[in-house]
């Protein structure tokens, strides 16, 4: 995969490495080892699903305020809960620097890093392998994170209506606030789950 995404690997591992603390960019390449291993496994492109990974959280250290004030500047708010809970605003922040500032015009890699904190409905399988490997990647350490591994590895549609599942979950033990577009993508992933579209 070169040029023609705007940028090449080596410059997202660069911007990754510039842009992110320490333990955000050893997650970062967690995110990258795992989407592209589940990428080879499911006949994805590997390339792709590592490009993603690498940008996939390059907004998310900028202040929250100026997160706010840039999404607000990009009209890129489209929820009240995305001024309730900001911290998921960095995924659109950092689809739309790439896209506007750094010419990347692969669609599908924008929309995987744009979802990546809400999910979406009716996301594609690179959507749906980064959104998990988000949350799966080898630095994760929870209760039952090998067995949600193994989900995505054995299906990426039931792996990542696992994680959406398991998100909900802990949203609603620590009453936290559950955004529309996390409820909209676990209703699309069960109906595509049952109906097969
Ligand atoms: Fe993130
Ligand atoms: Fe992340």
């Amino acid at each position: 995969m070169g040029k023609e995404l705007g940028l090449n690997i080596e410059d997202a591992l660069d911007l990754a490495a510039r842009s992110l603390s320490a333990t955000r960019y050893c997650h970062t390449l967690g995110v990258a080892a795992l989407a592209e291993d589940v990428a080879q496994r499911h006949g994805l492109d590997p390339a792709k699903a590592r490009f993603a990974a690498l940008v996939h959280d390059l907004a998310k250290e900028i202040p929250i305020e100026y997160q706010l004030r840039l999404a607000r500047r990009w009209q890129i708010l489209n929820y009240p809960e995305d001024e309730q809970a900001p911290a998921v605003l960095h995924g659109p922040l950092a689809a739309y620097w790439l896209k506007h500032y750094y010419g990347l015009k692969d669609q599908e890699v924008l929309a995987a890093v744009a979802h990546h904190t809400l999910g979406y409905p009716g996301m594609s399988p690179l959507e749906m392998l980064i959104y998990s490997a988000d949350l799966l990647e080898p630095n994760r350490k929870f209760p039952h994170v090998d067995s949600l591994r193994q989900a995505l590895y054995d299906n990426i549609e039931q792996g990542t209506l696992a994680c959406v599942e398991h998100t909900l979950n802990y949203l609603n033990e620590s009453k936290r606030l559950i955004h529309p577009l996390t409820r909209l993508t676990h209703e699309d992933l069960q109906r595509r789950l049952k109906f097969g579209a």
